[in-house]
């Protein structure tokens, strides 16, 4: 083989390489808002690409589209024009019931507002997805013990999350979303309510998940120094992606 046909061959497994670690695909997706003269809309043919094992933030101002395509990828909403492949699987094609089997096994969603059931303690609110879905607990209380650990919430297990600071919570709020073990987590501006600090252990917590269990994480933060944990940061404008 001469040194073109190697390079050839190099570049085609790489391009191999790089198609099947495509954890979050985006083809030309568009989403419009509203009806007849009063349309809105928000995302314009935008791509993007999420390689496994990334930790990627989106970025743009206020407006620009990042919720809706946080959803779009979710498949939370489903109305949308283009392709949109999650772990493989073009989820404008599946089925509401396959689509959500997709996200229980694979999904992890954090939000701003952390969600948490007032009136369960810490570790009732990180089982629920799991026990809602026909879990029970002793089956789970192995792999809770080591996200307790992993998120720094041991010593508050039987803690009421009214008795948590903010930032306490969403780490609450994200021990739900990462049992279960998903490949992928979705965040929309989960330090959007903390201070510094704790936004800090937000993504130092994001970070570890990140590196150690090799989970893929897309946020989406107005924070630069949020945005400086990942690996890479993309920006939305005028319902396209740049970066
Ligand atoms: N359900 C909806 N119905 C109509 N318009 C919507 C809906 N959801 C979002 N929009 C519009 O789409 C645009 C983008 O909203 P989106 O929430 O995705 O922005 P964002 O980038 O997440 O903003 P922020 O940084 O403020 O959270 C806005 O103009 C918004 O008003
Ligand atoms: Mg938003």
């Amino acid at each position: 083989m001469n040194d073109e046909q190697d390079r050839d061959r190099l570049d085609k497994d790489n391009r191999e390489i790089r198609y099947m670690n495509t954890v979050i695909e985006v083809n030309n997706v568009s989403k419009t808002f509203g009806k007849g003269t009063n349309l809105n809309r928000v995302l314009d043919e935008a791509c993007m690409y999420v390689s496994e094992g990334e930790f990627v933030s989106l970025m743009g101002a206020s407006g620009s589209g990042k919720s809706t395509l946080l959803y779009l990828i979710g498949g939370l909403d489903r109305s949308f024009e283009g392709k949109i492949t999650l772990c493989g699987e073009d989820i404008g094609s599946l089925k509401e019931n396959n689509l959500s089997k997709l996200r229980l096994s694979k999904l992890g969603f954090v939000f701003q507002f952390y969600n948490l059931v007032m009136n369960l303690n810490v570790e009732d609110n990180i089982m629920l997805p799991a026990t809602i879905n026909g879990k029970k607990k002793s089956e789970l209380k192995k792999e809770l013990d080591e996200i307790l650990e992993i998120t720094g919430l041991t010593e508050k297990r039987k803690a009421m999350p009214a008795t948590l600071s903010g930032g306490q919570q969403q780490r609450v709020a994200i021990a739900r979303a990462i049992l279960g073990n998903p490949a992928v987590i979705l965040a929309d501006e989960p330090t959007g309510n903390l201070d510094s600090k704790s936004s800090q252990e937000i993504m130092e917590l994001f970070s570890k998940l990140n590196k150690e269990k090799g989970m893929t994480i897309l946020q989406v933060t107005h924070s630069e120094k949020c945005a400086s944990y990942g690996t890479r940061t993309i920006m939305l404008e005028n319902g396209k992606t740049v970066g």
